[in-house]
C-alpha cells in the first residue's frame, strides 16, 4: 500500500518536472524569437542604419509571423522594420492605396548566407513578368534600406518618404529555399496577407480584399481539386461498389456524388491552368495527371450516356472498362493531390488531413472487399 502511493507520487512529481521544463522550453523559445512582447530589435539595433528605438510594434500577420514595427522619424520619413521567419524565401511588404495587389509597390528582402539584399517592386500585374524590380512609387531614402539576417530571422528595415503612408499593407513570403534570382526575378510568393492600417491609432483592420487575399487562386485549386477529385471521387466509388444491395438508391447517390465531383474537380482543373506556374517544381507532371484525370473521368460521363442494357452481352465488356477506368482515375486522383499539397508546401494541417481521409478510405475499401470475398464464398 505505501509503496505503491510512494511511486505513483514519484511518478506525478516527474510529470510536473516534465511540465516545468517544458514550460521553460516554450518561454526560452519564445525570448528567442522577435515578437512586439519580447522583442529582439535591440539585438540587430546597430546593424540597421538608423534609430530604431521607440518603435510602434504590431504582430502583424500572425500566419507567418510577420511583425511590423513602424516610426515618423522626422517630417515626411516613415521608417520601417519588418522582422519575419528567415527560412531561405524572400519577405516584402507592399504599400497600396486600395489594398490591391496590382498598383502596389512594396519593398522586399531576402539575405542568403546573411548577405541581404533590398529591392523596390512595382506590382504592374499577377504574373511574374509585370513584377519589376527597381521600379516602384515609394520615395526610399537612399542608403537606409537594409535587411540582416540574425537568429533565423529576417529584419527588413527602410525609410520611406512620404506625409503619411498609403493605408493599405500588403505582406508576402517566397517559397521556401527558393530565393530570387540574380536579376531580382521573383518566385511566385508562397503566401501573403494583407491588411488596411491606421498609422496613428496602430489599429489594423481587415479588408473584404484581404479575406481575398488569404486565400489565393492555389488554395481555391486545391480545395476544388481536394473535394472533387480526391474525395468525393472516392466516397462516389465506394457506394457504388459496396451498397449494391440498396437498389435503387445506390445508383442514384454514385451519380450524384460523381457528378458533383467531376464538376468541382473541372473547376479545380480550369483554376489550375490560370496558376502562373513559375518558380514552382514538379509542376509539368501534376498538370499532366491533372489533365489525365479529367480526360478519364469526363470517358465514364460519356460511358454512363453509352451504357448498354443490362441483358446485352456487351454489358460485361462496359462494366470492365467503367470500373478499371474508374479505379484508376482515383488512385491517379489521391497521388496527385498529395502531389499538390507538396508543391503549394502547404501548411502540415492540410497535409495530414487528407492523409487521414485517404488511410481511412484505404482501410473501408479493404474492409468491404474483405466482406465481398467472405459472402462469395458462403
Ligand atoms: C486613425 O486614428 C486616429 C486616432 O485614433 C483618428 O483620429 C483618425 O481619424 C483615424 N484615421 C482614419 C482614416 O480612420
Amino acid at each position: 500500500m505505501a509503496a505503491a502511493s510512494s511511486s505513483s507520487s514519484s511518478s506525478s512529481m516527474r510529470l510536473l518536472l516534465l511540465c516545468l521544463l517544458g514550460f521553460c522550453v516554450a518561454l526560452s523559445h519564445q525570448q528567442s524569437t522577435d515578437s512586439c512582447r519580447f522583442s529582439r530589435l535591440n539585438t540587430v539595433a546597430d546593424l540597421v542604419p538608423f534609430d530604431t528605438r521607440s518603435f510602434r510594434c504590431i504582430a502583424a500577420w500572425k500566419d507567418e509571423d510577420f511583425v511590423l514595427r513602424y516610426k515618423n522619424t522626422a517630417p515626411s520619413e516613415w521608417s520601417f522594420v519588418l522582422s519575419a521567419p528567415d527560412k531561405g524565401s524572400y519577405v516584402a511588404v507592399g504599400f497600396s492605396g486600395k489594398g490591391l495587389m496590382v498598383g502596389s509597390s512594396a519593398v522586399v528582402g531576402w539575405a542568403p548566407h546573411g548577405k541581404g539584399t533590398v529591392k523596390q517592386y512595382y506590382l504592374g500585374g499577377k504574373s511574374q513578368d509585370e513584377v519589376s524590380p527597381n521600379k516602384g512609387l515609394l520615395k526610399l531614402v537612399k542608403n537606409k534600406a537594409v535587411v540582416v539576417s540574425h537568429s533565423d530571422r529576417l529584419y527588413l528595415a527602410f525609410q520611406i518618404s512620404t506625409d503619411y503612408p498609403q493605408p493599405h499593407l500588403i505582406y508576402s513570403v517566397g517559397p521556401e529555399n527558393n530565393l530570387p534570382d540574380s536579376d531580382g526575378v521573383l518566385p511566385v510568393h508562397r503566401n501573403m496577407y494583407s491588411h488596411a492600417f491606421n498609422y496613428t491609432s496602430g489599429i489594423a483592420y481587415k479588408t473584404a480584399d484581404s479575406l481575398d487575399a488569404g486565400f489565393p487562386r492555389q488554395r481555391q485549386h486545391g480545395l476544388l481539386a481536394m473535394m472533387g477529385w480526391g474525395v468525393l471521387l472516392p466516397i462516389g466509388m465506394i457506394t457504388a461498389r459496396y451498397f449494391r444491395q440498396l437498389e435503387p438508391y445506390w445508383f442514384y447517390s454514385h451519380m450524384a456524388i460523381q457528378a458533383i465531383g467531376y464538376i468541382l474537380g473541372l473547376a479545380a482543373v480550369v483554376l489550375g491552368f490560370r496558376i502562373n506556374p513559375a518558380g514552382l517544381n514538379n509542376i509539368d507532371i501534376h498538370r499532366a495527371l491533372g489533365v489525365a484525370i479529367l480526360v478519364m473521368a469526363s470517358l465514364q460521363v460519356l460511358a454512363i450516356l453509352a451504357r448498354p442494357d443490362k441483358t446485352s452481352k456487351v454489358r460485361r465488356y462496359w462494366n470492365w472498362y467503367h470500373h478499371n477506368i474508374g479505379r484508376a482515375a482515383i488512385l491517379l486522383a489521391i497521388g496527385n493531390v498529395f502531389l499538390g499539397l507538396t508543391i503549394a508546401q502547404e501548411v502540415n494541417a492540410y497535409i495530414v488531413s487528407y492523409g487521414v481521409f485517404a488511410a481511412v478510405w484505404v482501410l473501408a475499401v479493404a474492409a468491404f472487399e474483405m466482406k465481398r470475398c467472405y459472402a462469395d464464398d458462403d
